[in-house]
Protein backbone atom coordinates (compact mmCIF):
# COMPACT_ATOMS: atom_id res chain seq x y z
CA UNK A 1 0.00 0.00 0.00
CA UNK A 2 1.41 3.07 -0.70
CA UNK A 3 2.07 6.13 1.28
CA UNK A 4 0.34 9.79 0.76
CA UNK A 5 2.57 11.09 -1.39
CA UNK A 6 3.86 14.56 0.39
CA UNK A 7 6.34 14.82 -2.46
CA UNK A 8 3.89 16.22 -5.22
CA UNK A 9 4.45 19.71 -5.66
CA UNK A 10 0.95 21.53 -6.78
CA UNK A 11 3.26 23.95 -9.07
CA UNK A 12 4.32 21.06 -11.70
CA UNK A 13 0.91 19.60 -11.79
CA UNK A 14 -0.02 21.04 -15.21
CA UNK A 15 -3.47 22.10 -15.10
CA UNK A 16 -3.61 23.86 -11.71
CA UNK A 17 -0.79 25.76 -12.14
CA UNK A 18 -1.25 29.51 -11.09
CA UNK A 19 -1.20 30.43 -14.90
CA UNK A 20 -3.47 28.11 -15.87
CA UNK A 21 -6.26 28.55 -13.11
CA UNK A 22 -5.44 32.85 -14.20
CA UNK A 23 -6.22 32.06 -17.92
CA UNK A 24 -9.17 30.03 -17.23
CA UNK A 25 -10.23 33.36 -14.88
CA UNK A 26 -8.97 35.51 -17.24
CA UNK A 27 -11.22 33.42 -20.07
CA UNK A 28 -14.22 33.53 -17.60
CA UNK A 29 -13.50 37.57 -16.78
CA UNK A 30 -13.45 37.75 -20.85
CA UNK A 31 -16.86 36.34 -21.81
CA UNK A 32 -18.27 37.86 -18.74
CA UNK A 33 -17.73 41.28 -20.06
CA UNK A 34 -18.42 40.39 -23.91
CA UNK A 35 -21.99 39.22 -22.68
CA UNK A 36 -24.30 41.29 -24.38
CA UNK A 37 -27.51 40.30 -22.92
CA UNK A 38 -29.15 38.08 -20.36
CA UNK A 39 -28.83 35.52 -22.67
CA UNK A 40 -25.16 35.35 -23.26
CA UNK A 41 -24.61 35.56 -19.34
CA UNK A 42 -26.77 32.32 -18.96
CA UNK A 43 -24.47 30.96 -21.30
CA UNK A 44 -21.65 32.07 -19.85
CA UNK A 45 -22.40 31.23 -16.24
CA UNK A 46 -22.60 27.39 -17.36
CA UNK A 47 -19.53 27.75 -19.57
CA UNK A 48 -17.42 29.46 -17.42
CA UNK A 49 -19.25 28.77 -13.74
CA UNK A 50 -20.73 25.56 -14.25
CA UNK A 51 -19.81 22.21 -12.80
CA UNK A 52 -18.48 21.21 -16.32
CA UNK A 53 -16.50 24.60 -16.76
CA UNK A 54 -12.80 24.38 -16.41
CA UNK A 55 -12.88 26.34 -13.36
CA UNK A 56 -15.37 23.47 -11.91
CA UNK A 57 -13.53 20.60 -12.98
CA UNK A 58 -10.20 22.13 -11.45
CA UNK A 59 -11.92 22.74 -8.09
CA UNK A 60 -13.02 18.87 -7.90
CA UNK A 61 -9.30 17.83 -9.07
CA UNK A 62 -8.68 19.81 -5.68
CA UNK A 63 -10.53 16.38 -3.65
CA UNK A 64 -7.37 14.27 -5.24
CA UNK A 65 -4.62 16.33 -4.78
CA UNK A 66 -2.35 15.66 -1.69
CA UNK A 67 -3.27 17.23 1.43
CA UNK A 68 -0.48 19.62 1.81
CA UNK A 69 -1.22 20.87 -2.10
CA UNK A 70 -4.88 20.99 -1.52
CA UNK A 71 -4.72 24.41 0.39
CA UNK A 72 -2.36 26.46 -1.96
CA UNK A 73 -4.20 25.00 -5.06
CA UNK A 74 -7.87 25.15 -2.96
CA UNK A 75 -7.16 28.65 -2.58
CA UNK A 76 -6.07 29.65 -5.97
CA UNK A 77 -9.16 28.02 -7.51
CA UNK A 78 -11.91 28.97 -4.76
CA UNK A 79 -10.35 32.83 -5.58
CA UNK A 80 -10.60 32.46 -8.97
CA UNK A 81 -13.79 30.80 -8.77
CA UNK A 82 -15.07 33.82 -6.49
CA UNK A 83 -13.77 36.48 -9.09
CA UNK A 84 -16.04 34.78 -11.43
CA UNK A 85 -19.00 34.80 -9.59
CA UNK A 86 -18.36 38.13 -8.69
CA UNK A 87 -18.20 39.38 -12.08
CA UNK A 88 -21.44 37.02 -13.48
CA UNK A 89 -23.77 38.82 -10.44
CA UNK A 90 -22.26 42.00 -11.48
CA UNK A 91 -22.75 41.57 -15.22
CA UNK A 92 -26.65 40.36 -14.16
CA UNK A 93 -27.32 43.37 -12.41
CA UNK A 94 -26.03 45.51 -15.42
CA UNK A 95 -27.62 44.22 -18.08
CA UNK A 96 -31.19 43.37 -15.61
CA UNK A 97 -30.98 47.31 -15.24
CA UNK A 98 -30.27 47.90 -18.95
CA UNK A 99 -33.49 45.47 -19.85
CA UNK A 100 -35.39 47.11 -17.44
CA UNK A 101 -34.47 50.64 -18.71
CA UNK A 102 -35.04 49.52 -22.03
CA UNK A 103 -38.62 48.61 -21.73
CA UNK A 104 -39.58 51.65 -19.69
CA UNK A 105 -38.26 53.81 -23.02
CA UNK A 106 -39.88 51.28 -25.44
CA UNK A 107 -43.14 51.01 -23.58
CA UNK A 108 -43.30 54.72 -22.99
CA UNK A 109 -46.50 56.01 -23.56
CA UNK A 110 -47.02 59.66 -25.05
CA UNK A 111 -50.34 60.29 -23.17
CA UNK A 112 -49.94 63.99 -25.33
CA UNK A 113 -50.69 61.75 -28.61
CA UNK A 114 -54.13 61.16 -30.04
CA UNK A 115 -56.13 58.48 -28.40
CA UNK A 116 -57.75 55.81 -30.20
CA UNK A 117 -60.51 57.66 -31.88
CA UNK A 118 -63.00 54.29 -32.24
CA UNK A 119 -66.22 55.54 -31.44
CA UNK A 120 -67.97 53.45 -28.57
CA UNK A 121 -71.37 52.46 -29.11
CA UNK A 122 -74.70 53.08 -27.03
CA UNK A 123 -77.84 51.03 -26.45
CA UNK A 124 -80.31 52.80 -28.10
CA UNK A 125 -82.08 55.11 -25.93
CA UNK A 126 -85.36 53.42 -26.96
CA UNK A 127 -84.27 49.84 -25.73
CA UNK A 128 -82.84 51.66 -22.78
CA UNK A 129 -86.03 53.55 -22.04
CA UNK A 130 -88.44 50.57 -22.75
CA UNK A 131 -86.38 48.58 -19.82
CA UNK A 132 -86.28 51.46 -17.27
CA UNK A 133 -90.32 51.55 -17.67
CA UNK A 134 -90.31 47.51 -17.39
CA UNK A 135 -88.52 47.80 -14.38
CA UNK A 136 -90.74 50.10 -12.76
CA UNK A 137 -93.40 47.44 -12.85
CA UNK A 138 -91.56 45.14 -12.47
CA UNK A 139 -90.53 46.38 -9.12
CA UNK A 140 -94.41 45.97 -7.73
CA UNK A 141 -93.74 42.10 -8.97
CA UNK A 142 -95.79 42.64 -12.25
CA UNK A 143 -94.14 40.34 -15.33
CA UNK A 144 -93.39 41.44 -18.53
CA UNK A 145 -95.22 40.23 -21.74
CA UNK A 146 -94.34 40.60 -25.02
CA UNK A 147 -96.52 39.42 -28.28
CA UNK A 148 -95.83 39.47 -32.22
CA UNK A 149 -95.34 42.32 -34.13
CA UNK A 150 -97.17 40.70 -37.25
CA UNK A 151 -101.02 39.59 -35.05
CA UNK A 152 -103.81 37.77 -35.78
CA UNK A 153 -106.63 40.46 -36.89
CA UNK A 154 -109.10 38.78 -34.13
CA UNK A 155 -106.30 39.66 -31.28
CA UNK A 156 -105.77 43.01 -32.50
CA UNK A 157 -109.46 43.80 -33.10
CA UNK A 158 -112.04 41.17 -32.29
CA UNK A 159 -110.76 40.02 -29.02
CA UNK A 160 -110.55 43.66 -27.79
CA UNK A 161 -114.32 44.46 -28.24
CA UNK A 162 -113.57 45.56 -31.89
CA UNK A 163 -115.72 43.86 -34.29
CA UNK A 164 -115.16 43.92 -38.11
CA UNK A 165 -117.91 47.30 -38.26
CA UNK A 166 -117.25 48.91 -34.84
CA UNK A 167 -116.44 52.57 -35.89
CA UNK A 168 -113.36 52.88 -33.39
CA UNK A 169 -111.77 50.88 -36.19
CA UNK A 170 -111.22 53.76 -38.14
CA UNK A 171 -109.16 55.26 -34.96
CA UNK A 172 -106.09 53.05 -35.72
CA UNK A 173 -105.27 53.10 -39.48
CA UNK A 174 -103.67 49.83 -39.91
CA UNK A 175 -101.34 47.93 -41.77
CA UNK A 176 -102.88 44.71 -43.68
CA UNK A 177 -100.80 42.09 -44.92
CA UNK A 178 -102.07 40.60 -48.09
CA UNK A 179 -103.23 38.41 -49.20
CA UNK A 180 -106.02 39.93 -47.35
CA UNK A 181 -108.55 36.74 -46.42
CA UNK A 182 -105.51 35.33 -44.05
CA UNK A 183 -106.11 38.55 -41.49
CA UNK A 184 -103.12 39.06 -40.45
CA UNK A 185 -102.40 42.61 -39.45
CA UNK A 186 -98.94 44.35 -38.48
CA UNK A 187 -100.17 45.29 -34.81
CA UNK A 188 -101.49 48.89 -34.07
CA UNK A 189 -101.48 48.55 -30.56
CA UNK A 190 -99.91 46.56 -27.96
CA UNK A 191 -103.23 46.02 -25.99
CA UNK A 192 -103.75 41.93 -28.20
CA UNK A 193 -100.63 41.67 -26.40
CA UNK A 194 -103.65 41.41 -23.60
CA UNK A 195 -105.45 39.43 -25.43
CA UNK A 196 -102.92 36.76 -25.52
CA UNK A 197 -101.93 36.77 -21.29
CA UNK A 198 -105.88 36.48 -20.84
CA UNK A 199 -105.89 33.75 -23.02
CA UNK A 200 -102.98 31.77 -22.08
CA UNK A 201 -102.45 32.10 -18.02
CA UNK A 202 -105.07 32.45 -15.21
CA UNK A 203 -105.74 35.49 -13.04
CA UNK A 204 -104.12 37.18 -10.89
CA UNK A 205 -103.04 38.39 -13.90
CA UNK A 206 -100.07 41.81 -13.41
CA UNK A 207 -98.11 42.16 -16.65
CA UNK A 208 -96.49 45.55 -18.45
CA UNK A 209 -95.73 44.89 -22.38
CA UNK A 210 -93.52 47.41 -24.23
CA UNK A 211 -92.88 46.59 -28.33
CA UNK A 212 -93.43 48.07 -31.19
CA UNK A 213 -96.54 48.71 -33.32
CA UNK A 214 -97.53 50.25 -36.75
CA UNK A 215 -99.87 52.95 -38.34
CA UNK A 216 -100.33 54.10 -41.40
CA UNK A 217 -99.16 57.49 -39.96
CA UNK A 218 -97.15 60.38 -41.50
CA UNK A 219 -93.48 60.48 -40.44
CA UNK A 220 -93.04 63.96 -39.28
CA UNK A 221 -91.96 65.48 -36.02
CA UNK A 222 -94.71 63.88 -33.95
CA UNK A 223 -95.59 60.80 -35.78
CA UNK A 224 -94.44 57.81 -36.79
CA UNK A 225 -95.83 54.56 -39.14
CA UNK A 226 -93.67 52.86 -36.40
CA UNK A 227 -93.50 53.73 -33.05
CA UNK A 228 -93.47 52.07 -29.32
CA UNK A 229 -96.30 51.70 -26.83
CA UNK A 230 -96.24 50.28 -23.41
CA UNK A 231 -99.16 48.69 -22.21
CA UNK A 232 -100.79 47.58 -18.81
CA UNK A 233 -102.86 45.60 -17.39
CA UNK A 234 -104.25 43.99 -14.24
CA UNK A 235 -106.69 41.34 -14.08
CA UNK A 236 -108.03 40.30 -10.58
CA UNK A 237 -110.33 40.34 -7.71
CA UNK A 238 -111.55 43.46 -6.86
CA UNK A 239 -109.73 45.61 -9.17
CA UNK A 240 -111.37 49.29 -9.55
CA UNK A 241 -109.59 52.45 -11.01
CA UNK A 242 -108.49 53.09 -7.71
CA UNK A 243 -105.43 51.17 -8.29
CA UNK A 244 -105.22 52.38 -12.07
CA UNK A 245 -104.81 55.46 -10.85
CA UNK A 246 -102.39 54.57 -7.83
CA UNK A 247 -100.34 52.50 -10.63
CA UNK A 248 -99.98 55.48 -12.80
CA UNK A 249 -99.73 58.09 -10.38
CA UNK A 250 -96.52 55.36 -9.78
CA UNK A 251 -95.47 55.17 -12.84
CA UNK A 252 -95.24 58.85 -13.70
CA UNK A 253 -93.16 59.65 -10.59
CA UNK A 254 -90.77 56.93 -11.18
CA UNK A 255 -90.51 58.97 -15.01
CA UNK A 256 -90.59 62.50 -14.49
CA UNK A 257 -89.80 62.85 -10.81
CA UNK A 258 -91.79 63.52 -7.42
CA UNK A 259 -95.19 65.31 -7.58
CA UNK A 260 -95.78 64.56 -11.13
CA UNK A 261 -99.31 63.24 -10.45
CA UNK A 262 -101.90 62.07 -13.19
CA UNK A 263 -105.38 63.05 -14.19
CA UNK A 264 -107.93 61.03 -15.86
CA UNK A 265 -110.50 62.53 -18.59
CA UNK A 266 -113.45 60.91 -19.29
CA UNK A 267 -113.05 59.05 -22.86
CA UNK A 268 -113.62 55.97 -24.92
CA UNK A 269 -111.94 52.62 -25.96
CA UNK A 270 -113.80 49.75 -27.15
CA UNK A 271 -111.73 47.35 -25.00
CA UNK A 272 -112.31 49.49 -21.51
CA UNK A 273 -115.29 50.69 -19.83
CA UNK A 274 -115.11 53.20 -18.32
CA UNK A 275 -112.29 54.77 -20.23
CA UNK A 276 -109.97 57.71 -19.63
CA UNK A 277 -107.49 59.96 -21.58
CA UNK A 278 -104.10 60.42 -18.85
CA UNK A 279 -102.51 63.49 -18.41
CA UNK A 280 -99.35 64.44 -16.62
CA UNK A 281 -99.20 67.84 -14.39
CA UNK A 282 -96.68 69.31 -16.61
CA UNK A 283 -93.01 68.57 -16.12
CA UNK A 284 -91.74 72.17 -16.98
CA UNK A 285 -94.18 74.15 -14.83
CA UNK A 286 -95.75 71.89 -12.74
CA UNK A 287 -99.31 73.28 -13.06
CA UNK A 288 -98.59 76.10 -11.14
CA UNK A 289 -99.21 80.04 -11.94
CA UNK A 290 -98.18 81.98 -13.08
CA UNK A 291 -95.36 80.32 -15.13
CA UNK A 292 -98.03 77.91 -16.08
CA UNK A 293 -99.67 80.85 -18.96
CA UNK A 294 -96.31 81.34 -20.31
CA UNK A 295 -94.91 77.59 -20.14
CA UNK A 296 -94.28 76.54 -23.46
CA UNK A 297 -94.47 72.76 -23.28
CA UNK A 298 -98.05 72.63 -22.03
CA UNK A 299 -99.17 75.81 -23.74
CA UNK A 300 -100.79 76.90 -20.75
CA UNK A 301 -102.81 74.05 -20.01
CA UNK A 302 -100.98 72.79 -17.00
CA UNK A 303 -101.58 68.85 -17.99
CA UNK A 304 -99.79 66.83 -21.00
CA UNK A 305 -101.93 63.88 -22.60
CA UNK A 306 -99.83 60.87 -21.89
CA UNK A 307 -102.04 57.88 -22.80
CA UNK A 308 -105.15 55.81 -22.46
CA UNK A 309 -106.56 53.63 -20.30
CA UNK A 310 -109.20 52.30 -18.17
CA UNK A 311 -111.55 48.98 -16.56
CA UNK A 312 -111.10 46.06 -18.55
CA UNK A 313 -114.48 45.89 -20.64
CA UNK A 314 -116.30 42.74 -19.38
CA UNK A 315 -117.01 41.81 -22.83
CA UNK A 316 -113.15 41.47 -23.08
CA UNK A 317 -112.73 39.40 -20.23
CA UNK A 318 -115.15 37.27 -21.94
CA UNK A 319 -113.56 37.01 -25.10
CA UNK A 320 -110.31 35.71 -23.24
CA UNK A 321 -112.30 33.33 -21.16
CA UNK A 322 -111.68 35.33 -18.02
CA UNK A 323 -114.65 34.71 -16.00
CA UNK A 324 -116.13 38.20 -15.64
CA UNK A 325 -118.62 37.55 -12.81
CA UNK A 326 -115.50 36.73 -10.61
CA UNK A 327 -112.57 39.38 -12.04
CA UNK A 328 -111.79 42.85 -12.81
CA UNK A 329 -109.24 44.24 -14.21
CA UNK A 330 -107.50 47.79 -15.83
CA UNK A 331 -105.50 48.47 -18.65
CA UNK A 332 -103.21 51.20 -19.82
CA UNK A 333 -101.39 52.13 -22.60
CA UNK A 334 -98.57 55.17 -23.16
CA UNK A 335 -95.98 55.96 -26.04
CA UNK A 336 -93.18 54.96 -25.14
CA UNK A 337 -91.43 57.18 -27.94
CA UNK A 338 -93.72 59.83 -26.24
CA UNK A 339 -93.04 59.20 -22.74
CA UNK A 340 -88.99 59.20 -23.39
CA UNK A 341 -89.24 62.77 -25.84
CA UNK A 342 -91.12 64.33 -22.32
CA UNK A 343 -88.04 62.73 -20.28
CA UNK A 344 -85.22 63.97 -22.06
CA UNK A 345 -86.52 66.80 -23.82
CA UNK A 346 -86.12 65.87 -27.63
CA UNK A 347 -88.02 67.92 -29.71
CA UNK A 348 -88.36 65.21 -33.01
CA UNK A 349 -89.55 62.06 -32.72
CA UNK A 350 -88.04 61.11 -35.75
CA UNK A 351 -84.01 61.73 -34.15
CA UNK A 352 -85.34 58.28 -32.85
CA UNK A 353 -85.19 56.20 -35.65
CA UNK A 354 -82.95 58.23 -38.11
CA UNK A 355 -79.83 56.43 -36.85
CA UNK A 356 -77.83 59.11 -36.34
CA UNK A 357 -74.90 58.00 -33.30
CA UNK A 358 -74.56 60.97 -32.23
CA UNK A 359 -78.18 61.14 -30.57
CA UNK A 360 -78.01 57.05 -29.43
CA UNK A 361 -74.31 58.24 -27.56
CA UNK A 362 -75.66 61.33 -26.34
CA UNK A 363 -77.60 58.93 -23.96
CA UNK A 364 -74.15 57.52 -23.12
CA UNK A 365 -73.48 54.51 -21.88
CA UNK A 366 -76.81 54.32 -20.01
CA UNK A 367 -77.86 50.47 -18.65
N1 LIG B 1 -104.48 50.56 -27.10
C1 LIG B 1 -104.86 51.94 -26.92
C2 LIG B 1 -104.30 52.75 -28.06
O1 LIG B 1 -103.35 52.37 -28.66
C3 LIG B 1 -104.38 52.50 -25.61
C4 LIG B 1 -105.05 51.88 -24.45
C5 LIG B 1 -104.54 50.75 -23.87
C6 LIG B 1 -106.21 52.43 -23.94
C7 LIG B 1 -105.16 50.16 -22.80
C8 LIG B 1 -106.83 51.87 -22.87
C9 LIG B 1 -106.32 50.76 -22.30
O2 LIG B 1 -104.80 53.77 -28.36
Amino acid sequence: MSGPNNEYDPVQVTPLGAAEVEAMRDDALAAIAAASDLDALKHVRTEHAGDRSPLGLANREIGALPPAARKEVGARVGQARGAVNQAIAARQAELDTEAEERMLAEETVDVTLPWDRTPRGARHPITTGSERIADVFVAMGWEVAEGPLVEAEWLNFDALNLGPNHPARTMQDTFWTEPAENAIVLRTHTSPVQARTMLTREPPIYVVCPGRVFRTDEYDATHSPMFHQVEGLVVDEGITMAQLKGSLDHFAQAMFGEGIVTRFRPSYFPFTEPSAEVDLVCFVCRGQQPTMASCRTCRGEGWIEWGGCGVVNPRVLTACGVDASKYTGFAFGMGIDRTLMFRHGIADLRSFFEGDVRFTTAFGSEI
